[in-house]
């Protein structure tokens, strides 16, 4: 913060705080003209309605002195003065970093106790699965959903279909390090709108879905630009993350539809998902592979 912001704040608090004061005194003191103290004032609501000229009750009164006296020592003691750090020196990040110690030193062993055991066993523990059922809602929920079943556009973690695979290895590595998918718009490669319009047919019927015969079999040909990522019959390859076309599950619509792929031919499309090494490190990671394993048990 610049010092003339930090005067600005620091004179601006001080300021009101004065004036809080300043205009309780003010409304206190009787003025001429007024009605005294005790008597009617003249206003009068609903035909008898009056009103009195009453003083505040002094425990009120009090509180509000109390207030201006507890924000000032307030000032004091904790930052709130600009650049002025308090008293006590205390500061938020300080704060965080002891807690953040403070549970790592609590819940650390836990976690490190889990993390040397085999991902597959792990999820076949009930205590565990509760711990990394909580890691799951805290920190994957966002995207994949409470139920792990995902939305559009961020993957379904409890069907049997995986972009980069299923092993419990590949499950971790895809929340240490993050992954990243990639199809640049293909619209152009395969020419005109009636080739994508083909290729998307071919591609329907590749799940059996909804296809036009007649434009999926002039779709066929083509469909060797994109082989290169979804493999010579569109079963993806997950070193890319390139979906399996053939298998009925969608990642970009909730249903397939020629439309659908039309657009992800047009648009191209791309998901990411963040790493998570640094931010939960090894150890949850571990436990949360397990829990996205368990999700996926005897498949
Ligand atoms: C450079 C590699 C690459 C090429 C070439 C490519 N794709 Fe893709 N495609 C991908 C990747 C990776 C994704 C997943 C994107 C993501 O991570 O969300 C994808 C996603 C899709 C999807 C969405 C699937 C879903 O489940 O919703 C469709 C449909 C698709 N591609 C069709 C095609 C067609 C048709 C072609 C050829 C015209 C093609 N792709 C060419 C890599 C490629
Ligand atoms: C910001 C959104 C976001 C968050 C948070 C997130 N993910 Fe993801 N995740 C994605 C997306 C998007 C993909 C698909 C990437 C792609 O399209 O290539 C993905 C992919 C994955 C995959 C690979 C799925 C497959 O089919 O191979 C796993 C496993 C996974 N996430 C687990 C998790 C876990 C566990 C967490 C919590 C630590 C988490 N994700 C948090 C968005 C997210």
């Amino acid at each position: 913060m610049s010092s003339f912001w930090s005067w600005y704040v620091a004179l601006l608090t001080v300021g009101n705080i004065v004036a809080c004061y300043w205009l309780i005194r003010w409304a206190s003191k009787p003025r001429k003209g007024e009605a005294n103290e005790g008597d009617v004032t003249g206003h009068t609501w609903d035909d008898d309605l009056q009103e009195y000229n009453n003083p505040l009750p002094r425990w009120w009164l009090w509180m509000f002195y109390i207030t201006i006296v507890f924000g000032l020592i307030y000032l004091i003691l904790y930052p709130g003065l600009g650049r002025f750090s308090g008293v006590f020196n205390w500061n938020q990040t300080e704060a965080y970093n002891q807690q953040m110690a403070a549970s790592e030193a609590r819940y650390g062993p836990i976690f490190s106790a889990y993390a040397k055991r085999p991902i597959a066993e792990l999820a076949k523990d009930a205590a565990a699965m509760r711990a990394g059922q909580r890691l799951y809602l805290n920190y994957c929920a966002t995207c994949h959903g409470s139920t792990a079943t995902g939305a559009v556009g961020f993957p379904n973690l409890t069907d049997s279909e995986w972009l980069y695979g299923g092993k419990p290895e590949t499950i971790k590595q895809s929340i240490l390090d993050g992954r990243q998918g990639m199809m640049p718009p293909m619209g152009a490669a395969l020419g005109d709108a009636q080739s994508v319009e083909e290729v998307a047919h071919y591609v329907m019927s590749l799940s059996g879905g909804d296809a036009d015969t007649a434009k999926a079999s002039a779709g066929k040909a083509k469909f060797a630009t994109c082989a290169a990522c979804h493999g010579p019959e569109g079963k993806g390859n997950p070193a890319l993350g390139a979906p399996d076309l053939t298998n009925g599950t969608w990642l970009h619509s909730s249903t397939g539809s020629v439309a659908a792929v039309v657009a992800a031919i047009n648009e191209g499309r791309s998901g990411k998902m963040p790493a998570h090494r640094q931010f939960l490190g090894a150890d949850k990671s571990h436990l949360l592979a397990a829990y996205v394993y368990s999700l996926n048990e005897g498949q």
